[in-house]
């Protein structure tokens, strides 16, 4: 089946020839290139990159349609791409990991793969825990139905972890891109201003708390799937809705595990600027181009299964 797409100009975005990279699909901001990442990250200059940002494979026990790694290989198979991934990094780039948790299986305790993977990522490829994040999603299915609907001894699960690691202990970041507004008290507050007084830990409030309006509030290290927010940002959520739409046209398979467009927009305003490269070498439906492509980045799409990298083009058919 051919899909229509109004993309594959030549663009100058400069992606093409940093790895000497055949984009399977290039926008005016990135290009999309089919094949292992692994290999195709060794074609990329080191020091080239401001942010990756990515969800790979994880180690389900119920194994999706792209292949899932088993636990116990798990650490081993990530592991060189971890090192490619610290290589392109510039000194000041971030490496921002989804990674999902499991339980055990046949038995209702989890598995600690997730933190075994994020010590061998400190200790053995020396990146460092800039800071550990969550994305809370209430629409999880209650799984494994075995505990959490039919026997009812463990509660459903909401939230992913999101690693965000550095190459240095410094990396380039910038709350001041992701404030939020503030909530009612606080506009209340600065508006009498804070009077001056002591909290119970010693803490002491100085009337010049009132000066940290400084236009929104400093968000929390956890990152909501807020569909009301997609809305204010990219209007009704259009992205994501096109993007399935499109794919029951064409009759192409939606991608399993997308994550939703607040995520990469979140990371990409924190940690990078203007025109730095984004790199996603686990891409699936592509939603960090996407949302690299809206915020002015360019972005590098890396995903092994044509399927999905040519569904991926409907999310940009609106950006032409
Ligand atoms: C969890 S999904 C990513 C979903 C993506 N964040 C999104 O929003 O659509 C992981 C993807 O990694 C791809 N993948 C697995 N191994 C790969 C490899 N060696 N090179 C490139 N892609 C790979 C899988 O085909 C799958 O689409």
């Amino acid at each position: 089946m051919t899909v229509q797409t109004k993309l594959n100009f030549k663009s100058d975005n400069g992606l093409r020839a940093l790895g000497n990279l055949r984009p399977f699909y290039e926008t005016a901001g990135g290009i999309a290139v089919l094949g292992d990442s692994l290999e195709l990250m060794r074609k990329l200059p080191a020091a080239s990159v401001s942010l990756v940002l990515t969800s790979p494979p994880y180690a389900l026990h119920f194994k999706k349609a792209y292949g899932n790694k088993d636990k116990h290989e798990y650490i081993e198979w990530m592991l060189p791409f971890a090192r490619e991934i610290k290589r392109v990094l510039k000194d000041d780039g971030s490496f921002v990991l989804n990674i999902g948790g499991s339980y055990n299986k046949g038995s209702p305790t989890r598995s600690i793969y997730h933190f075994k993977l994020l010590i061998a990522l400190v200790e053995e490829v020396g990146f460092h825990l800039a800071q550990e994040c969550f994305w809370y999603n209430p629409a999880k299915m209650p799984m494994p139905a075995e505990w959490v609907t039919v026997r009812r001894v463990r509660v459903k699960d909401s939230v992913e972890y999101v690693w965000w690691l550095s190459k240095t202990p410094h990396p380039k970041a910038d709350n001041r891109k992701v404030l939020r507004a503030y909530s009612p008290d606080m506009i209340r507050l600065n508006k009498r201003k804070p009077r001056e007084t002591t909290r119970p830990g010693g803490y002491i409030i100085k009337e010049s708390f009132a000066d940290v309006d400084t236009g929104g509030s400093i968000p929390p290290n956890v990152i909501e799937d807020d569909a009301a927010e997609d809305m204010l940002r990219f209007g009704n959520n259009a992205a994501n809705d096109r993007y399935t739409l499109r794919c029951k046209q064409a009759g192409l398979k939606i991608h399993p595990a997308r994550f939703p467009a607040a995520l990469p927009d979140f990371f990409i305003r924190l940690l990078t600027q203007h025109d730095d490269v984004v790199l996603d070498p686990f891409a699936g439906s592509n939603t960090t181009g996407m949302v690299a492509e809206r915020l002015g980045r360019r972005w590098i799409a890396i995903e092994r299964e044509e399927e999905y990298l040519r569904a991926s083009k409907f999310r940009f058919e609106d950006l032409d």
